[in-house]
């Protein structure tokens, strides 16, 4: 289990121009490149989410509506996110705090602490959109950080889930029993799960430059059952994944390449 970390960032020796923020990709094992966002922009992405989709998914529900993102970056994704889902428009650059805050309440956390560090000091939305240090994998941690949240809403579930270019790394770091973990744990946590999956060529391409950077290749990379696009697995993934939730959970998959590629239930 990795301890929640620090990346040796810009300072990191053996720059490579174009790897995102600069630093050496294979150096980032988690994932967590600093400015992330600039190689792939969230606008684009959040786009692809129906405009009203918290209507339609939560037409009676009282607000304030939860909502969890999963390896938040930076948080410019969550940002975008928070933006697309109430209708905010993109330049706007103080809608009022205190209105929005009634509407959606995100908990965004990353493993790194210095992206998260970024992510708070550059928060349009203080009041509402909350940042935290979190292996998402270490249960203690997790079940402490989450419920400490939820509890100030009287709340013991999120009703929605971003989970946006993480499911490779977990898979990565953690094998296939540690990717089911984590999308159960997902599951039991939420309504609704959005995932964004990484194809299967971003895999190769993290185990290579790991390689050349003259590191152990991911653990559990060579010894992976569950292989190939996740896109197409995840109809397999979810039934099992779901036993610890009610029916209602639907697990809704947005293309790492820019298109939504399928969906459970009817709620898009
Ligand atoms: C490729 S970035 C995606 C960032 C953002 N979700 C987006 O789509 O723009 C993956 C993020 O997941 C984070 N991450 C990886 N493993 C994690 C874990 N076990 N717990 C929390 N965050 C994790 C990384 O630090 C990194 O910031």
């Amino acid at each position: 289990m990795a301890a929640p970390m620090r990346h040796e960032g810009a300072a990191a020796p053996g720059r490579v121009v174009g790897a995102p923020g600069g630093l050496e990709p294979g150096a980032a094992p988690y994932g967590n490149f600093p400015n992330y966002s600039r190689f792939h922009p969230p606008e684009g992405r959040v786009r692809l989410l129906p405009s009203g989709l918290l209507r339609r998914l939560f037409p009676a529900r009282a607000r304030p509506l939860l909502g969890l993102d999963v390896g938040c970056n930076s948080g410019e994704l969550s940002v975008a996110l928070y933006r697309h889902l109430l209708g905010l428009p993109e330049n706007e650059a103080s809608p009022d705090q205190l209105v929005v805050a009634k509407d959606l309440n995100l908990l965004c956390c990353d493993i790194d602490a210095a992206l998260i560090e970024r992510a708070q000091q550059c928060s349009p939305f203080p009041a509402s959109i909350h940042y935290t240090t979190l292996d998402i994998m270490d249960s203690g941690a997790r079940e402490s950080s989450l419920s400490n949240f939820l509890s100030r809403f009287g709340r013991s579930t999120f009703d929605i889930c971003f989970c946006m270019s993480v499911t490779m790394w977990i898979h990565l770091n953690h094998g296939d029993n540690g990717l089911v973990e984590f999308l159960s744990c997902l599951a039991s946590l939420c309504e609704y799960l959005l995932i964004e999956p990484q194809p299967w060529k971003c895999y190769r391409a993290a185990a290579r430059r790991l390689r050349k950077l003259g590191r152990n290749d991911f653990d559990h990379f060579r010894s992976l059952a569950i292989s190939g696009d996740m896109a197409e697995k995840g109809p397999m993934l979810v039934p099992q994944c779901s036993t610890r939730r009610s029916s209602r959970l639907t697990f809704h998959a947005v293309g790492h390449s820019a298109q939504i590629l399928y969906r459970y239930g009817n709620a898009f």
